[in-house]
């Protein structure tokens, strides 16, 4: 993305971030900080600016409030990585692997109430205080029941196509709803905060859909995480549902030898991505396309425009997240 507008608030939300992971005792200060020093695409609160801003919000608050979201999203990651084994993310390692387990608990916990932090500045004195804490106070309970179907999903293999997609609602989809939706308080726009949130559920599911994808075909590079880490955990992604439903009797017998396998070779492991791929890869994008089609219908509902720049700047994200390598 080569936008100015975008750069300019991601610039913002950075340094606003910086401010708020303060250090007292160095090595948890470093430890949560760890993450921002990577990459990281800041989708998150360029959402939830983009709608401050198309809905005439004060800037300030939405650069904190999306502090919050890319805040809270970190914390969601640092856990994540503990729990799904994995070592590399935004081409680091991740935060256990640097700092041990019992730190990066402890990180993600401090970046959790940080995140809370940053909103309450965020809606200081605001008529939609309440409303703000309380979307994002669900938002972290939908996200938590998500993190547990998706590690349930682990242990079986007939998850269903609609479990999948409350799955990755849950997990992905809340967090972009409750951006969308806080921008749209934050603008102190309640008529518009429904066809905001619906812009961010759709996009957070293609873009979970996308990330199953890019677990499989993307360069580990361009990532900055695994390939097939995935399969290694028994992921239940669209992907590997659709693959198991209609393999044949030998290719099942690779993928059931590989989903869960912790030890399974990269060979074994790159023999059952081949066969996920064959069987569903165009089945996910075109998935991905549908959900992207409903986001960008509702943002097409929103009225008052009050700048070009963050409307541009929403339906480029939504077809970013579809086109996207990282
Ligand atoms: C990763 O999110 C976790 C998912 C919900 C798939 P992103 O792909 O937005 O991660 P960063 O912030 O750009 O690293
Ligand atoms: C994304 O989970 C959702 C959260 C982190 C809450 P994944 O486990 O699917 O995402 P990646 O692939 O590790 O980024
Ligand atoms: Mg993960
Ligand atoms: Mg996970």
């Amino acid at each position: 993305m080569s936008d100015s507008y975008a750069d300019e608030v991601i610039q913002e939300v950075n340094e606003a971030i910086k401010s708020y992971v303060e250090c007292v005792v160095p090595k948890l200060c470093e430890a949560s900080y760890h993450l921002f020093t990577g990459g990281g695409k800041r989708l998150r609160p360029l959402i939830l600016v983009a709608f401050s801003d198309l809905l005439g919000g004060r800037r300030d608050r939405a650069i904190k409030a999306g502090a919050a979201v890319e805040i809270l999203h970190n914390f969601t990651l640092v856990h994540d990585d503990i729990m799904d084994n994995d070592t590399m993310r935004r081409g680091l390692p991740t935060v256990h692997v640097k700092y041990g387990v019992p730190m990066a608990i402890l990180a993600g916990d401090l970046l959790h109430a940080l995140a809370f932090k940053a909103l309450k500045d965020a809606f200081r004195g605001s008529k939609y205080a309440y409303e703000a804490i309380d979307l994002f106070v669900k938002g972290i309970i939908t996200i938590s029941e998500g993190q547990a179907l998706d590690m349930s999903f682990e242990e079986r293999t007939d998850v269903t196509e609609q479990e999948y997609m409350d799955m990755i609602y849950r997990k992905t989809a809340a967090l972009f709803m409750v951006s969308s939706g806080l921008g749209a308080y934050v603008a102190e726009a309640e008529e518009a905060v429904i066809h905001a949130m619906e812009y961010g559920k759709n996009l957070g599911i293609a873009f979970q859909i996308v990330d199953d994808i890019l677990g499989l075909i993307g360069d580990e590079k361009e990532l900055g995480k695994p390939l097939y880490s995935d399969i290694r955990e028994g992921k239940k992604t669209i992907l590997v549902l659709k693959a198991l439903r209609e393999a044949s009797e030998s290719e099942k017998e690779v993928l059931l030898s590989a989903l869960g396998n912790k030890n399974a070779s990269k060979e074994t492991l790159t023999k059952a991505a081949e066969i996920i791929k064959a069987h569903s890869l165009d089945f996910a994008y075109s998935q991905a396309e549908r959900y992207k089609g409903e986001a960008l219908k509702a943002l097409s509902s929103i009225k008052s425009v009050r700048d070009d720049r963050p409307l541009k700047l929403l339906n480029e994200l939504a077809e970013l997240t579809v086109k996207r390598r990282k």
